[in-house]
């Protein structure tokens, strides 16, 4: 018993190796307590994402006041792998006022976009994270020079999370491999509405703020977490899925771009589109976010994309294809973007093949052809990403969807179906590499498409056929 404590209050992860021999002359003792990693060795954000530990759950309770400012608590539940005596969070801005971590006051600091927790004892098997904070929160800028994270908007802000921006406004655990089930509370001036992921639990008002609380039970990415805070109009309807299953649409318009109308018709015939195409969609709410914000992209928050502006038909398919290909089944690494921009770009083409447009082949061998070995299409190749300015860049999103139809046609119809209904199926709510999206479709089709594979992710030029 004695010994064992003793052993527990030994110095830390750097002397983990000379306290070995005492643990062998107290065999009960457990091993001593280390300091999680501050990164995940992403392949294109080397600073995001810590170890030691898995988010299961994050609880964002966020006020937001008229001077844009907010103030705000978090509270994290997470499954420890061994002992932590310190384990960080990404969090980029704000100030941080109080953590605790299982209840008791906890030292933290803060270097670059870390914020270091060091608890009062160390956090084992399942624990509990607080942290309290406020702040104007700061809008980021991608590699790419676009502006993802908290953007302020006219009438309030929207936080927009991809690839890293979900920093700017909770603290986390930023990376596509630890998906977590959320909770979001957004407190607002009564007279904007606040919306977030998933169903609408409850929406109360006094002492002129309302609070929107939102639940998104499916695992999410932080990249996909959506806070759009503003002069709203706020439409509610359902929507019939297949199998008789009903859910919620709750979209958000903004008020000078008129009611969306189209749009919101729209949605519930894409989702039965897809779902015919690629299977059961994986969430309980849905709809949209409609707003003239100015970041100049559309985003497939989970359960409800944003729109920079009334999207087009075929913008608002690609972002709801994501619904499969991204939110729930998601990239484990940046590097693995065309697992997402691929398959949403495919989705465009399979959707105005059966809408008056050409067919899916068609459509291929125009781009095709019409893209010479010099053309920027193909260069870098969509899976062998090493600049994260190349992210959503032409080469992912078309050469990745050229990818998608090239394999079609080699394997046919009727085995690329019932391939990505498998892909969707038994991957959802988890992160995956490229490789066993490969493997599924070698086993799908028995065929060997190692080489068909290299070729057209890997390679930097134009591949040679199809
Ligand atoms: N994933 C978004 C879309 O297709 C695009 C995000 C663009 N973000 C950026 N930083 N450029 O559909
Ligand atoms: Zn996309």
């Amino acid at each position: 018993g004695s010994g064992a404590l003793a052993v527990s209050l030994l110095p830390l992860a750097p002397m983990a190796a000379s306290a070995a021999p005492v643990a062998t002359v107290a065999p009960a003792a457990a091993p001593a307590p280390v300091a999680g990693g501050t990164t995940v060795n992403d392949s294109l954000f080397p600073e995001i994402g810590n170890t030691g530990y898995d988010v299961r759950h994050y609880k964002i309770a966020l006020a937001y006041a008229p001077d844009g400012s907010v103030k705000a608590t978090t509270t994290i539940e997470a499954k420890a792998d061994k002992k932590l005596s310190s384990f960080s969070l990404d969090l980029e801005g704000l100030e941080v006022d109080r953590v605790r971590v299982e209840g008791r006051d906890a030292t933290f600091a803060r270097t670059g976009t870390k914020l270091v927790v060091t608890p009062a004892k160390a956090a084992g098997g399942t624990f509990t994270v607080v942290v309290k904070y406020h702040g104007k929160p700061v809008t980021h800028i991608d590699p790419d020079g676009a502006q993802d994270g908290w953007v302020p908007s006219k009438t309030g802000a929207t936080a927009l999370s991809e690839p890293v921006g979900a920093q700017t406004w909770f603290p986390n655990n930023n990376t596509p491999r630890d998906k977590a089930t959320f909770d979001v509370a957004l407190t607002v001036p009564k007279k904007l509405a606040a919306a977030s992921n998933g169903v609408l639990r409850s929406r109360k008002t006094s002492g002129g703020r309302t609070t929107w609380s939102w639940r998104q039970k499916q695992p999410m990415a932080t990249y996909l977490s959506l806070a759009a805070i503003g002069d709203f109009d706020v439409y509610r309807s359902t929507v019939k899925l297949q199998h008789g299953r009903k859910i919620t649409a709750w979209s958000f318009v903004q008020p000078s771009l008129g009611k969306a109308e189209a749009q919101r018709k729209l949605l519930p015939k894409v989702l039965a589109f897809s779902e015919k195409q690629y299977g059961r969609y994986p969430f309980d709410g849905t709809g949209m976010v409609i707003q003239d914000l100015g970041v100049g992209y559309a985003l497939e928050t989970q359960t409800r994309p944003f729109f920079d502006g009334v999207p087009d038909d075929s913008t608002l398919v690609h972002e709801l294809a994501h619904q499969w290909f991204g939110d729930s089944v998601t990239p484990r690494d940046w590097g693995d973007i065309w697992l997402n921009e691929g398959f949403a770009t495919y989705a465009e083409a399979n959707w105005a093949a059966e809408h008056g447009g050409p067919t899916t082949w068609q459509a291929f061998q125009k781009t095709y052809d019409g893209n010479d070995a010099s053309s920027d299409l193909w260069k870098p190749a969509p899976n062998a990403l090493e600049d994260p300015a190349d992210l959503f860049g032409e080469p992912v999103y078309t050469r990745g969807g050229l990818t998608l139809e090239a394999l079609r046609h080699r394997i046919g119809d009727a085995k690329m179906k019932t391939l990505l209904r498998a892909w969707s199926k038994n991957q959802a709510g988890r992160s995956v590499r490229t490789s066993q999206f490969v493997a599924l479709a070698e086993k799908v089709s028995d065929q060997d498409l190692g080489w068909f594979f290299r070729s057209w992710l890997e390679v930097p030029s134009k591949p040679a056929g199809y």
